[in-house]
């Protein structure tokens, strides 16, 4: 969601604040804008725009952005107000004294407006952001951190914001309560960001700030402190991935790239997890006494990481015999869920700052259990308020639609279920062997199936004219499922459905005739013949069938118009390999269609509001 990004050194700001905006298009915007203190006037001067971040190049073009040592800029994705040039970023109080970006909600804005207005405020957009420079402006008496922390001690909600002030011309300042916010420390030149990948080219030094907390930058100065005023001493994390890890580097799409780095993702992770035939989370933070000792799993997310986690009671529950619940976090958090100290939550998130996924596991700590982060972005809030966490090392995922980040969890999942499973007896270490040994087998078999891309692209070709797909699976392959309809979706804005193909008869056959796709997830496994059966049933009702199957199955043809063929592996791990060709189905078909692949229309790629 909202992407922001400040400076302050002694280099002109406009143009790397632009360039920052750029690296933060992944998160999903429908305006922009950019905000700096005119070096020469002292005026604080605003651009902004509805639309994509070219629009505002292009108005900078015509309406020249003077140069600058100190600015802050935004990509905003709509919540209070249309995406029009007036609702954008930043945001003035009256006397255009103070200049805001803000990521997040502020839920007493009306309040704060009614109360600001009659004290004599003139508000211009329908933002709730708006009220934050007016409330500043209103608390100034010529102390520029002060007014800003008794202004936001004021604010309910969830933020992360970036202000200015014209009287101090060197000085950025920036908090956050609830939505994600990091400072790039560089030489003789600072940053603010919502993510790495904006910085990444400036600095690799990177202090992530914590809720409850205010900074104060200056070109050679960082301080840090609570909303109380009490100082923090910050952390400084040295990044390890380079600036290519945030360029396409030859690909049509991020999505691409990152369908084709999975195979070395698959690698780390086994190399980061598997030491010989043992599985070892190193910042598990649990004992294996204590690990021993829980006697339920809640894994709670969102989106494609619920998917993953969907995969992960499947594996858990077969081989650890541990009873697994999955929940949307967003559910989670308001059904009054009974836990304890014996439960072990799973909290699963590629960025760590999904707002539900946050509030349940917080949710869950209040309530006794132990919450372990699988998660994907180092410094992020889920990491910081789990108990413990298992990285991921996808490394960045620039892509809206997540690829290569679901199969990175798929396999923490799969390697957890293997931990697990030593304490309970329902595997002996053969069949655990045998296992680890196909699992070894994983990046070696997508470098196989991606071989098939031309195949997969032809068949994405001959069935993007359909207006519907149906997406069935079984057992641990109805996640799958699920997530090879949400991709479609989420790309190419084809209805899509994902069904557990033993449902089809309570519903879903009603869609199926000869304008119908349906993919039908079948790969070798104990149920195999059942979903046979429904692709027969597909098929006297003239659906058109996309199979996904284990090589060497020449029987499956017969039923199906196409058939993408995976490597042979042990049963519970197909869906490691199966979703391979419907990442790459969806993408396809999304580019036939023409779509903005890497950024659909409405979807955000970290969802930090409610
Ligand atoms: C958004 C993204 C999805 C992602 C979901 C959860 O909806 O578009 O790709 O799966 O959020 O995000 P998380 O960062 O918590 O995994």
């Amino acid at each position: 969601m909202c992407g922001i990004t400040g400076y302050v050194g002694h280099k002109n700001a406009g143009p790397i604040l632009i360039e920052g905006l750029k690296r933060l298009e992944y998160r999903g915007y429908d305006s922009s804008g950019v905000g700096v203190i005119d070096l020469s006037t002292g005026h604080i001067i605003v651009r902004k725009t509805k639309g994509k971040i070219r629009n505002l190049e292009e108005l900078i073009q015509q309406q020249n952005l003077p140069v600058s040592r100190i600015g802050i800029s935004h990509t905003r994705w709509a919540t209070h107000g249309a995406p029009n040039h007036v609702n954008s970023h930043p945001h003035a109080d009256s006397a255009k004294k103070f200049l805001v970006v803000h990521n997040g909600i502020i839920e007493n804005y009306e309040v704060l407006r009614e109360e600001l207005q009659h004290q004599g405020s003139v508000f211009v957009s329908e933002t709730d952001t708006e009220v934050i420079p007016h409330l500043i402006a209103s608390l100034y008496q010529g102390d520029f951190l002060d007014a800003v922390r008794q202004a936001i001690v004021r604010l309910q909600g969830s933020f992360a914001i970036g202000v200015l002030c014209a009287d101090h011309p060197d000085t950025l300042i920036a908090a956050r309560v609830g939505s994600p916010l990091i400072i790039g420390v560089g030489k003789e030149e600072n940053f603010i960001a919502s993510d790495v990948p904006a910085i990444l080219d400036r600095t690799k030094r990177i202090i992530y700030l914590n809720d409850g907390e205010i900074a104060r930058l200056t070109c050679d100065n960082v301080e840090i402190m609570k909303f109380s005023g009490a100082a923090v001493r910050p952390k400084i994390h040295t990044v390890k991935f380079s600036v290519d890890a945030v360029k396409k580097q030859g690909f049509a799409h991020f999505m691409l790239k990152e369908i084709h780095e999975q195979p070395e993702v698959l690698e780390r992770i086994l190399k980061s997890y598997l030491k010989q035939e043992e599985v070892n989370f190193p910042e598990l933070n649990l004992s294996p006494g204590q690990l021993k000792g829980f006697e339920r799993i809640g894994i709670i997310a969102c989106g494609t990481a619920y998917h993953a986690g969907l995969v992960g009671k499947y594996a858990i529950e077969q081989l650890a015999g541990i009873p697994v619940f999955v929940d949307a976090a967003s559910e989670f958090r308001y059904r009054d869920p009974i836990l304890d100290e014996k439960t072990l939550l799973i909290a699963i998130s590629q960025s760590g700052e999904t707002a539900d996924t946050l509030a349940a596991g917080r949710e869950a700590q209040a309530r006794g259990a132990k919450v372990i982060a699988v998660c994907n972005v180092v410094g992020s809030s889920l990491v910081r308020e789990s108990h413990g966490v298992i990285y991921t090392h996808a490394g960045p995922e620039i892509g809206v639609a997540s690829t290569k980040a679901y199969v990175a969890q798929v396999a923490v999942m799969f390697l957890l279920a293997l931990k697990l499973s030593r304490n309970s007896g329902r595997t002996v270490p053969a069949q655990r062997e045998s296992i680890i040994a196909q699992l070894r087998q994983a990046p070696a078999a997508y470098k196989k199936i991606l071989a098939a891309k031309n195949q997969i692209a032809q068949i994405a070709r001959k069935n993007s004219h359909f207006g519907c797909f149906l997406f069935l699976g079984r057992h641990i392959n109805y996640p799958t499922a699920l997530e090879g309809a949400l991709k479609l979706k989420e790309i190419s804005y084809i209805p899509a459905e994902g069904y557990a193909a033993g449902e089809m008869k309570h519903g879903p056959i009603a869609l199926i005739d000869e304008y119908r796709a349906v993919v039908c997830v079948a790969p070798q496994s104990e149920i195999y013949e059942k979903m046979i059966s429904n692709m027969q049933e597909i098929r006297a009702r003239k659906g058109k069938i996309i199979a996904v199957a284990t090589q060497g199955d020449a029987a499956i043809k017969k039923h199906s118009s196409h058939v993408i063929y995976i490597p042979a592996t042990h049963n519970i791990l197909t869906p490691l390999l199966t979703v391979l060709p419907l990442q790459m189905l969806a993408y396809f078909i999304a580019v036939q269609l023409g779509c903005d692949v890497d950024q659909p229309r409405n979807l955000a790629k970290s969802v930090t509001v409610e």
